[in-house]
């Protein structure tokens, strides 16, 4: 039986009724090809949506509620749009709780809803599992309730959920991506106006392997805000001491040639790494792009290299399990570039791996990576797939 026909059926012996007046959405996960942690500074980002992802299935109500259920928790929720404050106890809930309330807010729903969440990113790993859910949320309900559908607006809309809500002080890369993502295309993203091109991914034999270290990212959201304080206290000093910036306003707005003559007015050397690879690894980005467009891939696995060592050395992001993944990585034939993806502190690594070499590279990487982590890998070979969407 096909998966939708499974989940329409799990959604009746939940909610009742019958299989017509299911609605089903999809949004995908995100993968980072370059870009990272710049999207709270202003700059360029480089993601693309996955194939795997959340499934939402909906169905108006005739009262107020909503009765939320999940094919991956046992957790039901039952509420009342009118009570949707954030309970550590609702668990998953929380997301799709999030997004309803400020949209319940803003624009008075007319009903509430019966919904089944179905989801395949592996939790936790760093592709966004949880920008997925509150953005299919977002669509799924304004496109029920009959409401204009502006993607960009719903990338807003998932990361004040994510911000307000939640509680998490991410940027707007991971929403924006699954949002706007389109098959085979990669988003060129500039964070600063929310500007934004689909760039074709054309990788001829050449495959995305997404590998996940299985750490748990400990620490990592106090290091994240962390990270964040660090660039705005930098763009704070610069404005205070540098001539001529008194009204900068991102890191991500000043060049190489700009940061490398005025870098020495940030004394706290930290601090300085921090701005480095913010400055770096935004025009690491555009480059990236060229290069792509002028299908030299073997540069572009070049700037994936740059990229993951500057994380490492100066943005100190990456930690010892994503560093034996990728150095393990680039040790196999056929592999261009590869690099950790996401905030850091465990999650996953994104590889550029010719077709010839998928297999072995998963076998070699994968052993070598249990050998000297103790922990087992996994793999998954991505294709780029398309942003939130109605399936049916
Ligand atoms: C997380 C955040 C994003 C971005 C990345 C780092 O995925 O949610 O906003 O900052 O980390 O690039």
């Amino acid at each position: 039986m096909k998966l939708i026909e499974q989940l329409k059926e799990r959604f009746i012996e939940i909610h009742g009724g019958n299989p017509v007046d299911i609605a089903v959405y999809h949004a995908p996960g995100r993968v980072n090809l370059i870009g990272e942690h710049i999207d709270y500074n202003g700059g360029y980002v480089f993601p693309a949506a996955l194939t795997i992802g959340t499934a939402l299935l909906v169905r108006r109500r005739s009262d107020d509620k909503l009765h939320m259920a999940s094919m991956g928790f046992s957790l039901t929720v039952q509420k009342s749009l009118f009570d949707l404050s954030y309970q550590a106890e609702d668990d998953w809930s929380n997301f799709p709780k999030g997004v309803i309330s400020i949209l319940h807010a803003e624009q008075a729903l007319l009903s509430g809803f019966d919904m089944l969440f179905y989801g395949n990113i592996p939790n936790g790993a760093g592709l966004s599992s949880s920008a997925s859910i509150e953005v299919v949320t977002a669509f799924a309900i304004l496109d029920q309730e009959g409401r204009e559908i502006n993607r960009t607006n719903i990338a807003r809309l998932a990361q004040r959920a994510e911000n307000e809500y939640i509680g998490v002080k991410c940027g707007i890369m991971d929403q924006f991506a699954i949002a706007q993502g389109k098959k085979d295309h990669a988003v060129l993203l500039r964070c600063n106006d929310l500007h934004y091109e689909q760039v074709p991914f054309e990788s001829g034999s050449y495959q995305l392997v997404i590998g996940n270290t299985n750490k748990r990212r400990e620490l990592a959201h106090s290091a994240y805000n962390e990270r964040r304080s660090q660039c705005e206290a930098a763009v704070q000093i610069l404005r205070t001491v540098v001539p001529g910036l008194e009204n900068l306003k991102w890191l991500a707005d000043l060049n190489e040639a700009q940061f490398s003559e005025i870098a020495g007015e940030l004394k706290d050397e930290v601090m300085q790494r921090r701005a480095r690879h913010v400055v770096e690894e935004n025009a690491r980005v555009l480059r990236s792009v060229d290069l792509l467009r002028q299908g030299n891939l073997v540069e572009f696995g070049k700037m994936m290299v740059l990229s993951h060592e500057s994380l490492r050395e100066l943005y100190e992001v990456s930690c010892r399990e994503l560093d034996v993944m990728v150095e393990a990585a680039l040790q196999i034939p056929g592999v261009l570039g590869a690099r950790m993806t996401g905030a850091g502190f465990g999650g996953c690594t994104v590889a550029l791996v010719h077709e010839d070499q998928v297999d072995e590279f998963i076998h070699v990487v994968g052993d070598t990576y249990l050998r000297e982590t103790g922990l087992t890998g996994e793999f998954y070979v991505s294709k780029i797939g398309d942003g939130v969407r109605r399936v049916e």
